[in-house]
């Protein structure tokens, strides 16, 4: 087996993955230790974790343009079933990045205050709720307030899932295989 990486991702790829991975982490963090944070500092939290979310969604764009448009390096000295696997970790990965922050979104829009709290990302820029879930009566968007915040939450756990399993891949190439993986995804 190898031990130099085969082909590198492009920096726009590795800029992209790490700013998104980050962005990712943070805004689980964030929302983890919210109950913690003294009341005043709530709101600030839970708009900055929505903030991040849209950025999450706006870089998800970004990526799959580059991802439709360019080949991946190949995935050599993994074998076939890891290929597979790889192949379709990256892919539940790409649809978590769009489901996380849609559900979020559509959750935001069904609140009940949303209205009177409009969005506004990381306070500087008015970001609008989704207007077709907004405008519905207030007994049905109750119910779907509750249903988007629980797929939302499902969703997260799908991705503390195949986010485990993408390190501990990543780090069994890196280290027991000795396969310089990391190498790729770095400048
Ligand atoms: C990077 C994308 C996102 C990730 C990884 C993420 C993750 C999470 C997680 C783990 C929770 C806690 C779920 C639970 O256990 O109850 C949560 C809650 C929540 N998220 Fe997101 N989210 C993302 C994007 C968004 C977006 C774009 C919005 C809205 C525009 C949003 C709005 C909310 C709201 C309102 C809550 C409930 C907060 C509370 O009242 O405690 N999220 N999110």
């Amino acid at each position: 087996m190898s031990s130099q990486p085969s082909h590198r991702y492009s920096s726009i790829a590795i800029v992209l993955h790490w700013v998104t991975a980050v962005l990712m982490l943070g805004n689980i963090v964030l929302i983890w230790v919210v109950d913690e944070l003294p009341d005043e500092r709530v709101r600030w939290a839970i708009d900055t974790h929505k903030s991040i979310g849209i950025t999450v969604l706006g870089l998800f764009v970004l990526r799959l343009l580059w991802r439709l448009g360019t080949r991946p390096p190949a995935l050599d000295g993994l074998s076939a079933w890891e290929q597979v696997a790889a192949k379709w970790g990256h892919i539940g990965l790409y649809v978590l990045l769009a489901a996380l922050p849609l559900s979020g979104w559509l959750h935001d829009s069904a609140w009940k205050d949303a209205a009177a709290h409009p969005m506004s990302l990381f306070g500087l820029v008015p970001w609008p709720r989704i207007g077709i879930v907004m405008g519905l009566e207030p007994g049905l968007k109750e119910q779907l307030h509750d249903l988007f915040g629980e797929l939302h939450e499902w969703l997260a756990n799908g991705f503390y899932l195949l986010f485990a399993l993408h390190v501990l891949g990543a780090l069994k190439h890196q280290f027991l295989d000795r396969q310089k993986l990391l190498q790729r995804m770095w400048f």
